[in-house]
């Protein structure tokens, strides 16, 4: 398996990002504890076993590297269930096959870091992208975490079509069912929109009030542009449909290998429609992995109506011919 998925940061899971409906508390006993002696016992073999599950379940490929990570976040799992040893926990999860367990797994094991308006120059090319489209605009963002990325899509949206509630709609999706609930909500701190221009975010948001004081939330039209569901891009069947005019897929094929991003890839062709832009995270290369797309500006893809694979057959079939 190969090592990949080091990138996106921090540790948001330790509690440092406010995730809307929560503060997270950083255990810092904990940490310190962890480099020293261990409430679990953690193995390598216990370690590759973790490495194993996530990947056939995520596709996510975790780096050697991830080691210190795993055991905090799945040493809150053995937490709650109450189970005394990694191995044992490991030997529930592949047993029991509950469901309910799965999802806390997968969930305490995906990295969640965005922000609103994050790689900002994706934006403006967007708002041109939709500004002179005639039929509703339909967009994918297909690793939404929190819910900043999709609701940054519908601000950009509002703002291009000059209304609150535009003939638009987002599908945001995430494999992992906290931070959908996060971003359902649509409740965040308010230091999260220390970036945004005031007058965008007087525009989008509403400050809350007596206990709510610190807090924001996203407007209800803008709530009502975007449906989120969970969907894991791993998954034989996605429950959704295009065609869409862009689909977002930002920060989370750096978790998988190649031939996991090239089979995904393959995926996002048919639910194109022919001149829809695929928008790519600031360190990923679609290019190496996929002839279906080319680059239109950086870090962002439009389909290739005649891709190398496709190229290379035609001239081989006309060499034939002649
Ligand atoms: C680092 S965040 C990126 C968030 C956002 N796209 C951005 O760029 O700011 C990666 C997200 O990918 C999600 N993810 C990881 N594996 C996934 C999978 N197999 N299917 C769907 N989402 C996945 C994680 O749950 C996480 O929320």
């Amino acid at each position: 398996m190969p090592a990949a998925g080091s990138g996106c940061g921090r540790d948001v899971k330790q509690g440092k990002q406010f995730d809307g409906m929560r503060f997270g508390v950083v255990n810092s006993v904990r940490q310190n504890k962890s480099d020293t002696a261990k409430e679990f016992e953690f193995t390598p073999r216990d370690f590759e076993r973790v490495r194993g599950l996530i990947y056939k379940r995520a596709g996510i490929a975790l780096a050697e590297s991830k080691q210190e990570m795993v055991y905090s976040r799945l040493a809150r799992r053995l937490r709650a269930t109450g189970i005394r040893s990694f191995e044992a926990y490991l030997d529930a999860l592949e047993s029991k096959g509950d469901d309910n367990e799965w999802e806390a797994f997968t969930n305490a094991l995906t990295t969640n870091l965005t922000s609103f308006f994050r790689e900002a120059h994706h934006f403006p090319i967007l708002a041109e992208h939709v500004r002179h489209r005639k039929d509703p605009v339909s967009i994918w963002c297909c690793a939404s975490s929190t819910g900043e990325e999709p609701y940054s899509i519908a601000m950009t949206l509002c703002e291009a079509l000059g209304t609150m509630t535009p003939q638009a709609h987002i599908i945001a999706t995430d494999i992992d069912t906290n931070v959908l609930n996060t971003a359902s909500n649509g409740i965040y701190a308010i230091d999260r929109l220390d970036k945004m221009p005031p007058e965008r975010a007087k525009r989008f948001f509403l400050r809350g009030k007596g206990a709510q004081e610190g807090l924001v939330r996203v407007r209800p039209e803008l709530r009502q542009m975007v449906t989120f569901k969970q969907l894991n891009l791993l998954a034989d069947s996605w429950p959704i449909s295009g065609p869409f005019d862009a689909i977002f897929c930002r920060n989370v094929m750096i978790y998988f290998d190649k031939p996991t991003q090239s089979k995904i890839l393959a995926r996002f062709v048919p639910l194109m429609k022919p001149d829809a832009l695929l928008f790519a995270g600031h360190s990923e290369n679609f290019l190496y992995v996929s002839d279906a797309f080319k680059l239109r500006g950086k870090t962002v893809y439009e389909l290739d109506p005649h891709p190398t694979g496709a190229r290379h057959a035609l001239a081989r079939r006309l060499e034939k011919t002649l």
